[in-house]
């Protein structure tokens, strides 16, 4: 019986056609999670030389994968069997599904989006893979909007276990539910999030890195400090100042900027004047050999014998811990109070798009809510900024002796 079932859901997935537009980081990653599901994909771009780049990067992914006894040849071929490689968007005319992952930039989608209705049926999901964007305005461009919906993936798309679903105001119940269940089919989490800025993670995720900026800047502890109380007291894989290297200060400085601008200028997510340096110096981290660390050609930090750590108190780097934590929190429980995902879609969300030791919720209940409302009130009590403003929903469940779980 279970047999059978698989069969039946391995017969439909192989049946789905799969069109990808733009075949650089994330259209190219994507295609592969959807080729190794067994759909058929055509990767679309409008630069050769993007293609190109895709199929021999896939290849040496794929050997890699046979090194670590992963996959074997044959499954080799046929994952790379599952994807053409396409120089005309008319070419994903046949598509089910197409997902659109081109450069960040509204207009130059909405033409890609117009045309594309033009070539594929009528039932086709007209997908946009935006960081940023509204999926709303993106759909306005289609003929039939409740076609379209947010399918946000993260890097690397085959690593990283979430998928973002979002549903602009336009689209229709089926959409929505065909677009879950095929990237369930594709072995991902799905969290369904409100079309809001930054969505689930890189909404919640914001005071991450504001938060320790924030810390940095009133001369509190230095970098390392503060990345040391994030990874060691906290079990963050990475400090904020390690991974803002990572991902890039100008990456990162620019999603922060668009999503306070997009909440209309809410000091909670206000970006710092220490990253916008950091970013206009060209210490973008990793990528440029410098950023809050150093790194070696390889890119590999620089260790250096840090001069403050030793020196600061462990209460200290408690405090520091539990500010950035407080802060996690109550983004989490604001986005929870303003319907923007369920709480097990939330705490999903941190801990499978960005590897949060914790879900945020879960970690608000082991903490105590009394706990979070308390920090908060201690941080707008000592600022008087509307940044500390505790979350109404985590104020109303200490009331109420409530848990989130
Ligand atoms: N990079 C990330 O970490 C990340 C994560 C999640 C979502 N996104 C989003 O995914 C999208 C793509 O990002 P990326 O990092 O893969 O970009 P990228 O620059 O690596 O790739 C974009 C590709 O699109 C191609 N392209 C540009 N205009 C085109 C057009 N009109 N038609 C067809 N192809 C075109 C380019 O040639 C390029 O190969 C963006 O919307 C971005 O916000 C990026």
């Amino acid at each position: 019986m279970t047999n059978q079932k698989s069969n039946i859901k391995n017969q439909q997935s192989q049946i789905l056609q799969v069109g990808i537009i733009g075949s650089g980081t994330m259209g190219s990653g994507i295609a592969q999670v959807a080729a190794t599901s067994g759909c058929k994909v055509k990767l679309y771009d409008t630069n050769n030389a993007a293609l190109y780049k895709a199929q021999t990067a896939l290849d040496k992914i794929l050997n890699r994968l046979i090194e670590k006894g992963r996959i074997d040849e044959t499954e080799k071929n046929r994952i790379q069997g599952n994807i053409e490689y396409v120089d005309s968007l008319k070419s994903l005319s046949d598509s089910d599904l197409t997902i659109e992952a081109i450069v960040e930039n509204l207009e130059i989608k909405k033409q890609v989006f117009i045309e594309l209705e033009g070539y594929v049926s009528d039932d086709c999901i007209i997908a946009s893979n935006t960081s940023s964007l509204s999926i709303a305005s993106i759909a306005a461009s289609l003929k039939k909007p409740e076609r379209c919906i947010g399918i946000h993936f993260f890097n690397p798309a085959p690593l990283m276990q979430l998928v973002e679903v979002i549903p602009a105001i336009q689209t229709s119940k089926a959409t929505l539910d065909k677009s879950v269940q095929i990237i369930k089919d594709w072995k991902k989490t799905v969290a369904v999030a409100k079309d809001t800025p930054g969505f689930i993670v890189n909404r919640v995720a914001r005071p991450f890195y504001g938060e320790a900026l924030r810390i940095y800047e009133e001369g509190i502890a230095d970098f390392a400090t503060i990345d040391w109380s994030l990874k060691t007291l906290g079990g963050f894989r990475m400090g904020p100042f390690e991974l803002m290297d990572f991902i890039g200060n100008d990456v990162n400085y620019t999603v922060t900027e668009t999503v306070f601008t997009a909440f209309y200028f809410d000091p909670r997510y206000k970006p710092a004047f220490t990253q916008k340096r950091f970013a206009e110096a060209g210490y973008l981290g990793r990528k440029s050999g410098k950023g809050y660390y150093d790194y070696d050609e390889s890119g590999k930090k620089i260790e250096t014998s840090d001069v403050t750590l030793s020196a600061v108190e462990e209460s200290l780097k408690e405090q520091i811990f539990n500010r950035v934590l407080v802060m996690l929190i109550n983004e989490a429980a604001d986005a929870l109070f303003l319907n923007i995902a369920s709480a097990e879609d939330i705490d999903n969300a941190m801990t499978k798009g960005v590897n949060y030791p914790k879900g945020l919720l879960a970690w608000a209940d082991e903490k105590g809510i009394d706990w979070c409302v308390t920090k908060m009130d201690e941080l707008y009590n000592e600022y008087h900024e509307d940044r500390y403003r505790c979350s109404p929903l985590l104020r109303k469940m200490k009331n109420k002796g409530l848990r989130f779980f």
